[in-house]
């Protein structure tokens, strides 16, 4: 019989250094193997944010850590884990720091427009098994300003030390997100997605906002409607078509 899953965060690794917290959980079998297991790094050398760009790291003033899922779930379900991390960091922000943070697609938690947290979601088949491990990487703007950021990130993020005017306890942030990733990660197996998908929805923001998107015939623009049961992207494209975006790849505008 198959064993039950530990918490999530049973055990936590703490690094002051690494290259990326999710390409050292990625790169060791030892790791995938263990649900629920976190990797935190004080300073990552080489960050990595969605669609191949770079995450930006400031020593000692972001929550930056990586975490292994092993979803026993439907195929089709597996996306939604994704909203589910924006939607615990979302949770954790309003109980801790009565911030209101609102969510965008695919991952982003937003504090009034800015990027206060980014979310990389990867994916690791096994051999010859249609049994995935997800390895969620999570990194919050905590101390400092966006002054301290590259001038050309200045303008479209935030710090939660910027947004409450105080210092923020960064390992009770932790602890808070694992909970509150673990109790989501609980229920949504147990066939919570659609008061997962209502939660994600009432934070979200992007009815009506313009986006761009490739398609095969070249960029298509058009405007986001919502999301699916499977946590996808609606758009309602000029010329009046419907497209079902899953990549993550968009440009909103
Ligand atoms: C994005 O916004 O594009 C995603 C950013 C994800 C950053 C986190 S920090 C911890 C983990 N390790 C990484 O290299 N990236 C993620």
């Amino acid at each position: 019989m198959e064993q039950p899953l530990k918490p999530i965060g049973h055990t936590i690794i703490r690094l002051d250094e690494t290259t990326s917290t999710n390409t050292l959980v990625m790169e060791s079998e030892e790791y995938l193997e263990n649900h629920g297991l976190v990797v935190t790094a004080r300073h990552q050398t080489a960050g990595r944010g969605r669609i191949g760009r770079k995450w930006h790291s400031l020593p000692g003033s972001q929550l930056q850590f990586s975490t292994v899922i092993h979803p026993p779930l439907p195929r089709e379900q597996v996306p939604v884990t994704s909203l589910m991390t924006g939607l615990a960091v979302a949770e954790t922000l309003e109980a801790q720091l009565a911030l209101q943070p609102k969510l965008k697609w695919p991952n982003d938690v937003l504090l009034g427009g800015r990027k206060v947290c980014g979310i990389l979601m990867e994916l690791k088949m096994r051999h010859r098994k249609d049994d995935p491990r997800l390895v969620v990487g999570v990194g919050i703007n905590c101390l400092g300003g966006p002054g301290d950021y590259p001038v050309e990130l200045r303008d479209t993020l935030t710090t939660l030390a910027h947004e409450t005017g105080s210092e923020v306890d960064m390992e009770r942030l932790l602890q808070g997100v694992l909970k509150a990733l673990d109790s989501w990660f609980t229920r949504l197996v147990k066939g919570a997605r659609p008061a997962l998908l209502e939660g994600w929805n009432s934070r979200a923001d992007l009815a009506g906002k313009k986006v761009r998107f490739r398609a095969a015939g070249g960029p298509k623009t058009g405007r986001a409607a919502g999301i699916t049961e499977e946590g996808f992207l609606v758009v309602e494209t000029e010329g009046g078509g419907r497209h079902i975006h899953t990549s993550g790849e968009i440009e909103w505008l």
